[in-house]
């Protein structure tokens, strides 16, 4: 049995926290998905961690008088929790920079371009295929990246890249760019935990 413990953070579909997740079921990745967080109660992400008895949390600055006393019960639920990595996959709100400082080297978050491309505050989803699609790209991509205290800037783990077709839409960019983003992540998480 393994002991190696992931929490995941998003805040939509939740197609990388469903690849995770069944990579962890086939026994690919060596840790077992133990919490789920959201800022989104309503998000298909955390049907999918009901339906699968992933213990979830609804954490959000509107529901705490300050902003302080939310960034403490995330903190107290990332203590009890005890990730070996905290996995972003499609969380849209800023991790908290306390949180970030507790976890030096241990959350990932992934990004659709290569980065530094089409990153930072604003960049993400149709936004960044649309962009690329724009500017005449040949390629495009996905990165895995640590969180530092900068949006989509801390030191990068792996890219991988996709061609950008000239009849592409943002629409079939992003589904090129997702499939990737599934096998990347996975690969990336079963690496830096056997290093571990
Ligand atoms: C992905 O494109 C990811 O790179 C970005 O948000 C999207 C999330 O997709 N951070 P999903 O919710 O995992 O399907």
């Amino acid at each position: 049995m393994t002991s190696k413990r992931l929490t995941v953070f998003a805040s939509g579909t939740g197609s990388n926290f469903i690849a995770l997740h069944q990579s962890v079921q086939k026994g690919i990745i060596p840790a077992k998905i133990t919490a789920f967080i959201t800022d989104k109660p309503g998000c298909s992400a955390r049907s999918y961690a009901k339906e699968h008895d992933i213990t979830d949390y609804v954490l959000r600055p509107l529901d705490f008088d300050s902003y302080d006393a939310y960034v403490q019960k995330l903190l107290t639920v990332l203590e009890q929790e005890s990730p070996d990595l905290i996995l972003l996959a499609g969380y849209l709100k800023k991790i908290p920079d306390e949180v970030i400082r507790r976890y030096p080297k241990r959350i990932l978050n992934i990004h659709p371009s290569l980065l530094p491309r089409y990153g930072g505050k604003g960049w993400y989803g149709h936004k960044v295929h649309h962009a690329v699609i724009e500017n005449g790209d040949q390629e495009s991509g996905c990165t895995i990246h640590f969180v530092t205290e900068v949006y989509d800037d801390g030191p990068i783990i792996a890219q991988r890249k996709v061609p950008v077709f000239p009849d592409d839409h943002p629409d079939t960019l992003a589904k090129r760019v997702l499939k990737e983003e599934h096998t990347l992540y996975t690969e990336v998480v079963k690496r830096l935990l056997e290093q571990d």
